[in-house]
């Protein structure tokens, strides 16, 4: 069974990572979430939600879903030698992105993180913040040139979305697809003849 891992930090946008998960949850897979403190924090503010209560909730439906303990560097997905698959970070908070960028690896995100870089395994980074700094924009640049995917959680305009869910779907799907995850979550784009 392949294994992902999916983080959340403290970056707005913990909406994202909730219409994520219940996207990951009907796939055949383990799924090993990882929260920073902040994130299980900005996850509650935004929408309610207590991650561990979550969690529980969504074993319902899959059993192969673990939280991890960020302070846990004994983690099996600590470890390259694990085998995980993939990993999303999702919204991706600019400090977790410089720490990524740069190498320090003191929680078990990071390390995840660090891990998935080293094994050339597909990374998946949503960040949001605007506007950006150069400082943000350099620690961007420099993941993308190792082959990190920055996927910005900016929604597109062209499909007419009518709701907040919309637009959630739309970033979301991007995701997937990035995670060569098959999904319908968004309208895709199939051409336009403009004849004039
Ligand atoms: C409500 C709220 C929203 C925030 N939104 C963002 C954001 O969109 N992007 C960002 O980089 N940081 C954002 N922050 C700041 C981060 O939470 C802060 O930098 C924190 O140290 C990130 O820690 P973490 O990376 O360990 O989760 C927000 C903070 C709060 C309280």
């Amino acid at each position: 069974m392949k294994k992902i891992i999916v983080g959340i930090t403290g970056a707005s946008g913990s909406i994202y990572f909730l219409r994520l998960m219940e996207n990951l949850i009907k796939e055949n897979m383990s799924i090993y979430v990882v929260a920073s403190e902040q994130g299980k924090n900005v996850l509650k503010y935004e929408t309610g939600v207590e991650l561990e209560t979550q969690i529980g909730v969504w074993k319902k439906t899959n059993n192969e879903i673990y939280l991890e303990d960020n302070d846990n560097l004994f983690s099996p997905i600590a470890s390259g030698s694990f085998g995980c698959d993939k990993m999303i970070i999702v919204p991706c908070s600019m400090s977790t992105l410089a720490e990524i960028a740069n190498g320090i690896t003191k929680t078990l995100l990071n390390r995840s993180a660090d891990v998935m870089i080293k094994e050339r395994k597909k990374l998946v980074l949503v960040p949001r913040e605007t506007p950006l700094s150069s400082i943000h924009l350099e620690n961007m640049l420099k993941l993308s040139n190792i082959g990190v995917t920055i996927l910005q959680a900016t929604p597109g305009f062209y499909n007419f979305p009518k709701t907040m869910d919309d637009l959630i779907n739309f970033v979301v799907g991007k995701a997937l697809d990035s995670l060569e995850i098959n999904n319908e979550s968004y309208i895709r784009w199939e051409g336009k003849n403009e004849k004039k």
